[in-house]
C-alpha cells in the first residue's frame, strides 16, 4: 500500500545547520498493516509522514501510495489518499463549524459537490451512526459547534472524519499525545476500533513503547535517518524496552 524507495531528504542545504533527516529510506507497507513508529525527538518521523502526505517534497527518491507514483503530487491532491491526525486537537476541525458541518466537509473528499449539498438528512443519519460508535454522546449534538468539545472529544471527531471516507492510508502522529489518560485511553481504543472495522493501512507515531508493541502488528524505530529497528507481529510484545532506551529515545 504504501512504498517508500530511496528517500532522502536534507534540510537547509548547504548552510551551517545542514541537517540530513534522510539518507537512502526504503520502506514498505502492507495493505491492512498497522505499523506504529518509534524513535527519539528529531528522529524524523514526523517528516516522514509530512513527506507521505506531500506537505514536505524529498530531495530525491520515490514514494508509492497503491502503487500510484505520487512523489510530485501536491498535497491536496494526495490528501484525497491519506487521512490525517496530529497531536494538536485544534488541528483537525474547525472550530466555528459544527460536528455535522465539521463531518460533511469530511465526507466531500473526493466529490465535487458543495458543502450546502453534503448537509442533508441522509448524512445526518449516517453521522448520527457513525458517532454514535464513539460512545461519546454525539450522536444527539450534530448542531454543536466543534470548538465547545474537549480535547478528546475533538480527537474523536477528527478521527472520524479522517476515516469517513476510507483512506489508503492513515498517519496518525502522535495524536493521543496532548489527552489526558482517560481520553487518551479512549482514543487509543476508538482507532484500534475503527482500523480494524474498516480495515485501514495505519502508520502510528507514539512515544509510548507499550502502545507501540501492543499496537497494530508492526513497529520500526527511527534513528539517524535510518530504519534501525522492524519489528513484526506478536514478538514485539516480548521485547524489553529498557534494551531500546538511549540518549536518543524520549519516553
Ligand atoms: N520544515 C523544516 N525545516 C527545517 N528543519 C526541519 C523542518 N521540519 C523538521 N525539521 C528538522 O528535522 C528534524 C526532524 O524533525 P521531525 O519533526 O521529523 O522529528 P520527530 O521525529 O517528529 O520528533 P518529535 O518526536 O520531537 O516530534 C528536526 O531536527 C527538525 O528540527
Ligand atoms: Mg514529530
Amino acid at each position: 500500500m504504501l512504498r517508500i524507495e530511496n528517500l532522502c531528504k536534507t534540510f537547509h542545504k548547504n548552510q551551517l545547520d545542514e541537517k540530513h533527516i534522510f539518507q537512502n529510506l526504503n520502506l514498505t507497507i502492507d495493505k491492512g498493516d498497522f505499523v506504529t513508529i518509534i524513535g527519539g525527538n528529531g528522529a524524523g518521523k514526523s517528516t516522514l509522514m509530512n513527506m507521505i502526505a506531500g506537505s514536505i517534497f524529498p530531495d530525491s527518491g520515490k514514494i508509492f501510495i497503491d502503487d500510484k507514483n505520487v512523489t510530485s503530487m501536491p498535497e491536496y491532491k494526495r490528501a484525497k489518499l491519506i487521512g490525517r491526525v496530529f497531536q494538536d486537537p485544534l488541528k483537525g476541525t474547525a472550530p466555528n463549524l459544527t460536528i455535522e458541518e465539521n463531518l460533511s466537509i469530511a465526507m466531500l473528499k473526493n466529490s465535487s459537490k458543495n458543502l450546502a449539498l453534503a448537509i442533508n438528512k441522509q448524512n445526518s443519519e449516517f453521522f448520527k451512526t457513525k458517532l454514535a460508535e464513539l460512545n461519546l454522546g454525539l450522536e444527539n449534538r450534530l448542531k454543536a459547534k466543534v470548538g465547545l468539545l474537549s480535547g478528546g472529544q475533538r480527537q474523536a471527531v477528527t478521527l472520524l472524519m479522517a476515516t469517513l471516507i476510507k483512506p489508503k492510508i492513515l498517519l496518525l502522529d502522535e495524536h493521543t499525545a496532548a489527552l489526558d489518560p482517560k481520553s487518551r485511553d479512549k482514543i487509543l481504543s476508538l482507532t484500534k476500533k475503527i482500523t480494524d472495522d474498516e480495515d485501514i493501512t495505519t502508520l502510528m507515531i507514539t512515544h509510548n513503547l507499550e502502545d507501540a508493541f501492543s499496537f497494530g502488528n508492526r513497529t520500526i524505530m527511527l534513528k539517524h535517518g535510518k530504519i534501525s529497528l522492524d519489528l513484526k507481529g506478536e514478538s514485539r510484545q516480548t521485547i524489553d524496552p529498557s534494551v531500546l532506551f538511549d540518549d536518543e529515545l524520549t519516553l
